[in-house]
């Protein structure tokens, strides 16, 4: 797909589509009222026959519209405009992408950067609009049969599409969101590929793997830390979870080192359980499919990686991935074991199926070692969290209230939205143990609270946020599928990172 910034009136232009918004009032955006002037009513008379309200993200096909140059209109419903939030435009373009992407439109001109939003600039509409095409877009055929993928890619698609400004001053703006869009949207889909894979290619090595191709592709340092390695630096938890599998465990760590020598690092650590069947704690077998996703942490790390080395952003970053299974064997831990973590601290594992927590652990003290200017962990960590926030919303816990803040707004900006949970001393005491330093599980009541505060055991040294993103990293039911959410928060907070230390 191809995308490109120009500017130049609607009717003139010669391609498959070209889309203009319409508001609910009835008011027609620029675009719009320039083809409805080319085409003596056409738009005005559409609107008077009932066909289009204007409502948000509602589409309307117009063939061969009298005084353009384009096979077709496509109307868009952009609501009430003005008192707009900035959601709504991301909603009209994605409802604009899928409506042509069912027709045999190749070629699009779109206008809807002149969409009315008090808040956003030019460069966040296009960025916006380049992100949201690409994810409308986004099909996930690689384990289909020959047969099938070759029907699929028989089938006409969207090849190219122009982003109009409207102005030819506001193309620099444009530019700039244009590379920012293709930069995010390229680790997004990287991270649903990596969380769409069944569990059988997607292992543990297969994540070591995609992180060394990075080496060559994005100019990044990594290594790949083997179980003699993490024997050695007692990581008894993290290994603890991996002897149940056959699958080796794989620590991977990932280098961006693209600021000041001096500036300290902002670290991620992403969980990368790649299939977590509870172990001998043993899930119900309804939707256990779905725990193939229990490694979107990991992925959200690399698809972070990816975007940041296309943005090529002034920044120091580093990556760290625990990836191993979580499988019940003979060999499997057992409730009731004691497992010591790296930093020392014992824990009594009374739930084998809370081991998110477990390989989190010894990666959060392994992140020591960078001196970090902060730290960001990412998991798909409890169901509790998924209880408490659905799907819309990333549980975020931070032992700093400056951090949560900067993450709470990268995530309003990038549409991808945390909500801050507490991570009072109160709900520690559920973490208490008769026979370790602490149990991996505090029961029902506040089962994401508990779960961070485990997390918070391990984290004092630094500054540190936890992203527990159950409820967000993939879809269920007919739409099932990896989001490859919060890779946007985070690259977003990151870009605002980069443009504060360089301002
Ligand atoms: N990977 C799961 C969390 C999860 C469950 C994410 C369902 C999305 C949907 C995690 O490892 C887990 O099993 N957590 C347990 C913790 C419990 C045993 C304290 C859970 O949430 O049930
Ligand atoms: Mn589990
Ligand atoms: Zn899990």
């Amino acid at each position: 797909m191809e995308f490109s910034i120009k500017s130049g009136k609607a009717e003139k232009q010669a391609c498959d589509c070209v889309i203009v918004g319409i508001y609910e009032s009835g008011k027609l955006s620029p675009a719009a009222t320039s083809i409805d002037q080319a085409s003596n009513g056409f738009i005005a008379n559409v609107l008077k026959q009932g066909d289009m309200d204007g409502k948000l993200a509602s589409t309307l096909l117009l063939h061969h519209v009298p005084g353009t140059q384009s096979h077709r209109v496509l109307l868009v419903g952009l609501g009430k405009g003005g008192e707009a939030k900035t959601s709504c435009y991301r909603k009209a373009v994605s409802a604009s992408i899928k409506a042509l992407a069912k027709t045999g439109t190749k070629h699009v001109a779109s206008y809807l950067l002149e969409m009315d939003l008090p808040k956003e600039c030019v460069t966040w509409k296009t960025a916006q609009f380049v992100e949201a095409a690409q994810d409308s877009l986004y099909h996930f055929g690689v384990m289909k049969g020959q047969a099938t993928q070759k029907d699929q890619s028989k089938k006409e698609k969207i090849v190219g599409i122009d982003i109009y400004v409207s102005d030819a001053s506001a193309t620099d703006a444009a530019e700039t969101g244009l590379q920012q869009g293709l930069a995010l949207s390229s680790g997004v889909g990287f991270a649903k590929d990596l969380g769409n894979l069944p569990p059988n290619v997607c292992t543990p090595t297969y994540l070591a793997d995609q992180a060394l191709a990075m080496v060559k592709t994005h100019g990044l340092t990594v290594q790949i830390l083997e179980r003699e390695e993490m024997q050695k630096l007692g990581m008894g938890s993290f290994l603890g979870v991996a002897q149940g599998s056959v699958q080796p465990p794989k620590l991977i760590v990932l280098q961006h080192l693209k600021g000041e020598k001096t500036d300290k690092p902002v670290v991620l650590v992403g969980k990368g359980i790649t299939f977590d069947t509870g172990g001998i704690s043993i899930k119900p077998g309804a939707e256990m499919d779905e725990m193939k996703y229990d490694m979107c942490g990991a992925a959200s790390v690399l698809g972070t990686f990816k975007a940041i080395a296309e943005m090529d952003l002034p920044l120091n970053v580093v990556g760290i991935i625990p990836a191993c299974e979580n499988m019940p064997d003979g060999n499997a831990i057992r409730p009731g074991d004691v497992l010591t973590s790296m930093s020392g601290q014992t824990i009594e594992v009374l739930n084998t199926d809370a081991e998110g927590r477990l390989i989190l652990c010894d990666a959060l003290t392994y992140a020591e070692k960078f001196e970090p200017a902060l730290v960001i962990d990412i998991a798909t960590l409890t169901g509790a969290c998924v209880i408490a926030l659905g799907h819309h919303a990333s549980g975020l816990f931070s032992n700093q209230d400056t951090l949560a803040h900067e993450l709470i707004s990268a995530g309003e900006q990038a549409l991808d939205r945390a909500w801050h949970m507490p991570l009072w001393e109160d709900y520690q005491p559920q973490l208490d143990s008769n026979f370790a330093d602490m149990a991996n599980i505090g029961g029902r009541a506040g089962g994401s609270i508990t779960a961070a505060c485990f997390l918070s055991r391990f984290t004092k040294k630094y500054h540190w946020a936890h992203l527990d993103i159950a409820g967000t990293a993939w879809k269920s039911g007919k739409e099932k599928g990896s989001t490859g959410r919060p890779v946007p928060l985070l690259t977003g907070f990151l870009k605002n990172r980069a443009d504060k230390l360089n301002n």
